[in-house]
């Protein structure tokens, strides 16, 4: 039985995403919520092994759909591990990318297509999708600029969006933007552009009227001081 609620934060490389996520997770818990907070690729141990091979900038021309496939088995671990046990708690789980991003980088990005990302999908992750998901949107030619800018620690960051490229990065936010028209009930699109405060308001809000929603008539959401 599920009983949590799992939002997921997307978008393409450099529209502030980790920043805003880490924002967010502090005004939940500041409300007294249980939240547990993760990332793809990753949250387990697997799984950031997965993802050092899928980051790396010595893994060369990875074949699309082995890196679908890479994505999609960290996925299982992760949704085995982390992300069915703190649902089945009632916790709120709240994770840096989830699976658009296999539709946008791999489906739109990466030329796939949607069934193919979807065929995976069905095994995978089956009904445990996300109850919202906000996608952080800006053009890809700011968000390079943003890359560009950033201290060395960044520095990955930006080797990866010059390594696929403009179109590439174009493509992408186009599949973002498509889940999003088709799926408007559960899919938000924020944009990311102009100061950290401001974008975090927009998520605020979104996220509030959700909580709103969602928590009414529901006392199984545990709250921190509970557990
Ligand atoms: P992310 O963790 O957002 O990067 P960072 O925190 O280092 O800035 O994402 C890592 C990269 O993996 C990003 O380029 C998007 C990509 N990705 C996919 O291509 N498909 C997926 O299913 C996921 C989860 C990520």
């Amino acid at each position: 039985m599920r009983h949590g609620l799992f939002i997921t934060l997307e978008g393409i490389d450099g529209t502030g995403k980790s920043t805003q996520l880490r924002l967010l997770v502090q005004h939940l818990k500041k409300r007294g919520l249980a939240v547990r907070v993760t990332r793809e690729p990753g949250g387990t141990k697997v799984g950031e092994r997965i993802r050092k091979i899928l980051l790396a900038s010595t893994t060369t021309r990875l074949a699309p759909l082995a890196e679908l496939a890479l994505m999609y088995a960290a996925r299982a671990q992760h949704l085995q591990e982390v992300i069915r046990p703190a649902l089945a708690r009632g916790e709120i789980v709240v994770s840096d990318r989830y699976n658009d991003a296999s539709l946008a980088y791999q489906g739109y990005g990466r030329r796939l297509g949607v069934e193919t990302v979807l065929a995976f999908d069905r095994i995978v992750c089956a009904r445990t999708q996300p109850d919202l998901t906000l996608v952080l949107d800006l053009a890809p030619r700011i968000s390079l600029q943003r890359a560009r800018g950033r201290q060395s620690q960044r520095k990955s960051n930006q080797e990866r969006f010059e390594r696929q490229g403009m179109i590439f990065y174009r493509a992408v936010r186009r599949g973002y933007l498509s889940i999003a028209r088709k799926e408007p009930a559960r899919v938000k699109v924020v944009r990311a552009d102009g100061p950290v405060a401001e974008v975090q308001a927009r998520i605020r809000k979104i996220v509030d009227a959700f909580l709103a929603r969602r928590l009414k008539n529901t006392d199984n959401l545990p709250v921190t001081s509970r557990i």
